[in-house]
């Protein structure tokens, strides 16, 4: 079992990755209380909710679950209060932990219910998604979405540990395993080479499901994130960089509608489109940028434009985006391989022509 530390300034817990993992021993190490709430959905419940469920109990713990409906439309008010209720309904109290058994809309959901629940109470993470074991379940960014915007109501709220087995990706569908290689391939990408180089020789093996190099692909990732979350846990400066090829990806998805694309998918496709942006501004080279572009297809990633979206839908939809600050539209871009930066001077002429130009080269 690999164990990596988030460290931050007044505060630090660990992610545990492996196969098998003994959840409840792991839980047990990390918290003393009694009184478990486990939220999962519909679709994991019957998969993985009686084995914790049940190990929990034996080990003496007051423990139910609450299973809520599967899927993005349900990360929403409503969910969060059935979750408020079933606290009240039970009578739990300041100490008592909530479970997140579950993908990143589990994650978030549950964690921000956490972060309100009488002002705070403890959660831990258990990513059942590959998305969610390298980026969502880690560095305490909780949410849920309302009509008007994708994960505008949330906080920062840490987990008390997180606990990623990748034995549960054997029920996950490729194409979830397919998003959660998106965000993969965007660490090698803006902050380790070698990782990046990795990827290129080893990625195929993801889906093989080839344990060795599932636990050294979650661990480097989480490393990644912690290290960057370290730094800066409220996103000021650094975490930014995690936005690689989303702004472009969101663009697609709020484009397409919601449930068209899966949001990892849409961060691959946005950051072939933020590569080919930094291959026009000469901070890659073709041949770099053809070799990311392979990388991408290797894992099964989009990298086609779709042709219902010119370049003033980018600008409209980037304009949207709440990373924008001052009217200016924050780019993440590769100084190079390995290296990210945030890039002010872009001009909207110059990602007009540059979809275009993608566009007619498909
Ligand atoms: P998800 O939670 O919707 O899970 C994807 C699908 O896989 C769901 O249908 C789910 O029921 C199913 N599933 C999950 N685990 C399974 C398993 N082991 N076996 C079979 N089916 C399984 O999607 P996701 O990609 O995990 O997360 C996306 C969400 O994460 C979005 O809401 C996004 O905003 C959020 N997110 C948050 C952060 C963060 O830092 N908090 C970062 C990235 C994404
Ligand atoms: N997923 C981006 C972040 O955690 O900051």
């Amino acid at each position: 079992m690999e164990q990596i530390k988030v460290e931050l300034k007044n505060y630090s817990y660990n992610i545990h990755i492996g196969k098998n993992l003994d959840y409840v021993a792991l839980i047990l190490q990390n918290t003393d209380k009694k009184d478990f709430l486990i939220v999962t959905n519909e679709t994991i419940a019957p998969l993985y909710l009686d084995r914790l469920q049940n190990s929990l109990k034996a080990a003496g713990k007051h423990v139910n679950s609450l299973i809520l409906n599967d899927g993005e439309q349900y990360k929403t008010m409503d969910s969060y209060m059935a979750i408020m209720t079933r606290l009240l309904e039970l009578s739990y109290g300041r100490d008592c932990v909530l479970i997140a058994l579950g993908g990143g809309v589990i994650g978030d959901i549950t964690g921000f219910a956490a972060s309100c629940y009488q002002r705070g109470v403890a959660y831990i993470q258990i990513p059942t998604t590959l998305l969610a074991m390298v980026d969502s379940s880690v560095g305490g960014k909780t949410a849920i979405n309302h009509p008007l915007g994708k994960n505008m109501i949330g906080s920062f709220y840490q987990p008390l540990c997180v606990l990623a087995d990748i034995d549960v990706l054997k029920t996950l569908a490729v194409q979830e395993l397919i998003a959660g290689l998106g965000e993969v391939v965007k660490y090698g990408l803006i902050l380790d080479k070698d990782f990046y180089e990795y990827l290129k020789i080893n990625i195929q093996k993801v889906f093989e499901y080839n344990e060795t190099t599932l636990n050294y692909i979650i661990k480097r990732c989480c490393e990644l994130k912690a290290y960057v979350v370290a730094a800066d846990e409220k996103e000021n400066s650094l975490r930014a960089i995690l936005n690689f090829g989303h702004t472009f990806g969101h663009a697609v998805e709020t484009h397409l509608g919601y449930g068209k694309m899966l949001h990892g998918q849409a961060v691959g496709l946005g950051m072939a489109i933020a590569v080919s942006l930094c291959k026009n501004r000469k901070l890659l080279s073709k041949q770099e940028c053809d070799d990311i572009y392979q990388l991408l297809k290797q894992a099964k990633l989009p990298t086609d434009i779709p042709q219902s979206m010119s370049g003033s839908d980018f600008i409209t939809h980037m304009r949207h985006d709440k990373k924008v600050k001052a009217g200016v539209i924050r780019y993440v871009l590769l100084e190079r391989i390995g290296t990210a930066f945030i890039a002010q001077d872009v001009s909207d002429d110059e990602v007009i022509s540059l979809i275009d130009s993608l566009k007619s080269n498909s």
